[in-house]
């Protein structure tokens, strides 16, 4: 996706409330675990989609790309070498890569158009037999209705807003049958379903401070797509051979597997 302003912004303002964020949005030690054995084989040279600090260090010659200086800050304490561009223009040498991952990377462009940009170069950039690897928020093949989302919420039945705010925004593109949808219309609908923030908090045992992550999302022009396993892989395929799926055992890790591929 382009940057622009109100993307930005969003951006800026994950970046400032990151410590509010916890799993399944920040990657977790099993997550980290998972991508060092997945993507250790490959070789020391990788490629970050993104500056999530958790993974910035998973060899010693990582390169992180993003395009949002705010988020870049973050990685200004690590040795990382990092650089300010946009995934689907990206310019790197043939076979510049021992492997190439990230966290939620796929999550944050356009389903499928931005995922065939990035996949095809992804091909290109990383060496002949060398790995990518995903934490995808893949929706459940099942889908869920979202208000019953928000009834289990209501009814004690979620553990962490974080949960709530993926499953919700994942029956929300069920229901829409579009795997996109922008965080302003995740916004609007949370408001809608939930117009009493306090008695929400109470009833559903997340903090105000957490639900109050959510207003990140009002006017903010960023698409998320949150697409199934399987309309993953209907793009994977054409490109890179999926070689392993593995998810934690925190809250909604069925729906945030790292799936690991041979380019
Ligand atoms: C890796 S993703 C998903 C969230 C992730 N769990 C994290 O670490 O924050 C978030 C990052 O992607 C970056 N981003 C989104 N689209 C991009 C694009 N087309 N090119 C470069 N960076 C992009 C954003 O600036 C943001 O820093």
């Amino acid at each position: 996706m382009k940057e622009n302003h109100s993307n930005k912004s969003h951006w800026n303002n994950h970046a400032s409330q990151w410590s509010l964020i916890g799993s399944p949005l920040r990657p977790c030690n099993e997550d980290v675990q998972m991508f060092t054995c997945a993507l250790i084989p490959a070789g020391e040279k990788g490629l970050l989609l993104g500056v999530t600090p958790e993974l910035a260090n998973l060899t010693s010659d990582i390169t992180a790309i993003d395009n949002n200086p705010a988020m870049i800050e973050k990685l200004r304490a690590q040795k990382t070498n990092v650089i300010c561009g946009d995934w689907l223009e990206m310019s790197f040498p043939l076979a510049s890569f021992d492997f190439v991952f990230g966290d939620g990377s796929l999550n944050a462009i356009s389903y499928p158009e931005q995922y065939e940009i990035l996949l095809k170069d992804i091909a290109k950039i990383v060496k002949k037999n060398g790995l990518a690897a995903f934490r995808i928020y893949a929706a459940p093949e099942k889908a869920e209705n979202v208000e019953a989302v928000v009834y289990a919420a209501a009814h004690g039945k979620i553990g962490s807003f974080h949960a709530f705010k993926w499953r919700f925004a994942m029956a929300l593109t069920a229901k829409n049958n579009n795997a996109n949808i922008k965080v302003a219309a995740i916004y609007r609908e949370f408001q809608e379903l939930v117009p009493d923030r306090e008695l929400f908090a109470q009833q559903s045992g997340f903090s105000l401070a957490a639900i109050n992550t959510i207003d990140v999302y009002a006017g903010s022009d960023t698409v998320y797509s949150f697409p199934t396993l399987s309309q993953v892989r209907a793009v994977t395929e054409k490109y890179i051979t999926e070689l392993a799926v593995t998810h934690g055992s925190y809250e909604l890790s069925e729906c945030c597997p790292v799936v690991t591929f041979r380019v």
